[in-house]
């Protein structure tokens, strides 16, 4: 039986939280920590370290959208599906074929150290069998378990730390859309004739108050239940950082669970930022994720075999990791729970090449800056080998500019040797010459293939002399 959102949510009580004894349990702004706490924390291992090192995630769009007649939430709230048509797909979200342990499986042998499920996506249904909505896999569908649980057991068997996606907006709550940013006009705009689509009517702040209860209560269910490694938050553009009082939601969540991390999609309170279908130009400041679909879409969809090539995978993950970022690669299950053939032949083949390299990408630190050499690159954490990248078959030599140290070796990572020569230098401006390197053509990987270039010494990078003559 499939459930509306109004029908359902009236009646529910949250008194069963201990926490939302009133919006003062979650309004108290965090304590300024005592500098002898901070000097402490300071000390502590750095939570965000494996996520720094993780360079791979797999993201899983999984929902009851997954069908494939359609876009995840967004077929509803941009008036392609009446709300009731998209909710009528809960009837086929079967999750019959739903093996957890083989998702993590080929996850780990696609090179992935984390995983990102959405627990919930912005139309409301919860993959968990929250206990403040019946918009849940096991009220709502005929999936009638938890789906979350066996996700985080299967992806921590195998090694990989747990992401769980959360849309902080809820467009089937009857409480959501209630309260306006402050930005909005407090009428109802014309053109948008679905109540999803922008916020309606006046401001009503109780029902606001009943919204951010209902909000903290599912994420103090996920936290307290499944203790995620990460929250990957979402939607949260549509009220101010104010509104939604992401401040101290921050310091909900990290009382609750202090190693777990949280990505940007909270008004700027996470822990990491998050460019979406695009890598940045330039390396960006701190911790950063670039999640893209594996197609053109995030849930599956039927239509949609536009999927990108292992080549291409690599290629992004690399520029990734040239800038000290992970990439989050999207996967779209099927309702049953089943992976499409053309998605598990990306992940496996981006596993073999993964595999080959592993030493170049996990852990590794920011390559060289641009004008050095003319690929990706990336620096081990002892800063005496580089790793070069590059997407095409070599005309000539290779060259790499700027090295001050001695070279001690180089080789095609999982390959031969290979020989080089030093051309050049002004000794008088401690410019160093031009190192040419000539590949092997046998040892060409048909993705990437990655040089290794064993230093000397910690990496020591010459600067744009003052002068350019003798
Ligand atoms: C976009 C899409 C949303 C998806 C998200 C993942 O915001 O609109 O559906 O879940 O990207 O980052």
């Amino acid at each position: 039986m499939i459930h509306y959102p109004r029908q359902i949510i009236a009646g529910l009580t949250l008194a069963g939280l201990s926490f939302i004894a009133g919006p003062a349990a979650w309004a108290a702004e965090p304590a300024p920590a005592p500098a002898a706490t901070l000097a402490a924390s300071r000390s502590q291992p750095d939570p965000l370290q494996w996520f720094k090192d993780a360079r791979l995630g797999i993201f899983i769009h999984w929902g009851i959208y997954s069908e494939g007649k359609g876009s995840e939430s967004w077929e509803f709230h941009d008036g392609k599906m009446p709300h009731d048509e998209y909710f009528a797909q809960a009837k086929m979200f079967t999750a019959a074929n739903y093996h957890p342990e083989e998702w993590a499986a080929l996850f780990k042998e696609a090179g992935a150290r984390y995983a990102v499920l959405t627990s919930k996506h912005h139309d409301g249904f919860a993959l968990w069998d929250t206990k403040l909505s019946k918009l849940n896999a096991v009220d709502g569908s005929p999936a009638g378990r938890d789906l979350v649980g066996p996700y985080c057991e299967a992806m921590r068997r195998a090694g990989l730390k747990v992401g769980l996606y959360f849309s902080h907006l809820d467009w089937s709550h009857p409480d959501y859309a209630s309260i306006l940013p402050p930005s909005a006009k407090p009428v109802r705009q014309p053109e948008h004739s679905n109540r999803w689509g922008y916020p309606q009517g006046a401001e009503d702040p109780a029902a606001w108050e009943r919204f951010l209860k209902f909000h903290r209560g599912q994420l103090q269910e996920l936290s307290s239940r499944f203790h995620p490694d990460l929250f990957w938050f979402d939607g949260d553009w549509e009220r101010s950082a104010e509104q939604w009082r992401f401040k101290e939601l921050r310091a909900l969540l990290k009382g609750w669970d202090p190693k777990g991390i949280l990505n940007s999609r909270m008004g700027g309170y996470g822990d990491y930022e998050t460019p979406e279908q695009y890598i940045p130009l330039t390396p960006p400041d701190g911790p950063w994720e670039f999640c893209v679909t594996i197609n053109d879409s995030w849930g599956y969809q039927k239509k949609d075999h536009n999927f990108k090539s292992v080549r291409q995978v690599v290629r992004l993950l690399a520029e990734c990791a040239n800038m000290g970022g992970n990439m989050l690669l999207d996967v779209g299950p099927h309702s049953d729970g089943s992976l499409q053939p053309e998605q598990v032949a990306v992940l496996k083949g981006l596993g073999r090449w993964t595999q080959k390299n592993t030493e170049a990408l996990y852990g590794t630190d920011t390559g060289l800056p641009a004008g050095y050499f003319f690929g990706t690159s990336t620096l081990s954490r002892s800063r005496d080998t580089l790793y070069l990248f590059f997407f095409d078959k070599p005309m000539g030599p290779i060259a790499l500019k700027g090295v001050r140290n001695q070279i001690r070796r180089i080789s095609v990572l999982g390959g031969p040797e290979v020989s080089f020569t030093t051309n050049g230098g002004a000794p008088w401006l401690n410019m160093p010459g031009i190192v040419w390197m000539q590949l092997p053509e046998s040892a060409i990987d048909p993705d990437a293939t990655v040089i290794k270039v064993e230093l000397e010494g910690p990496l020591d990078l010459a600067t744009a002399p003052k002068k350019t003559a003798p």
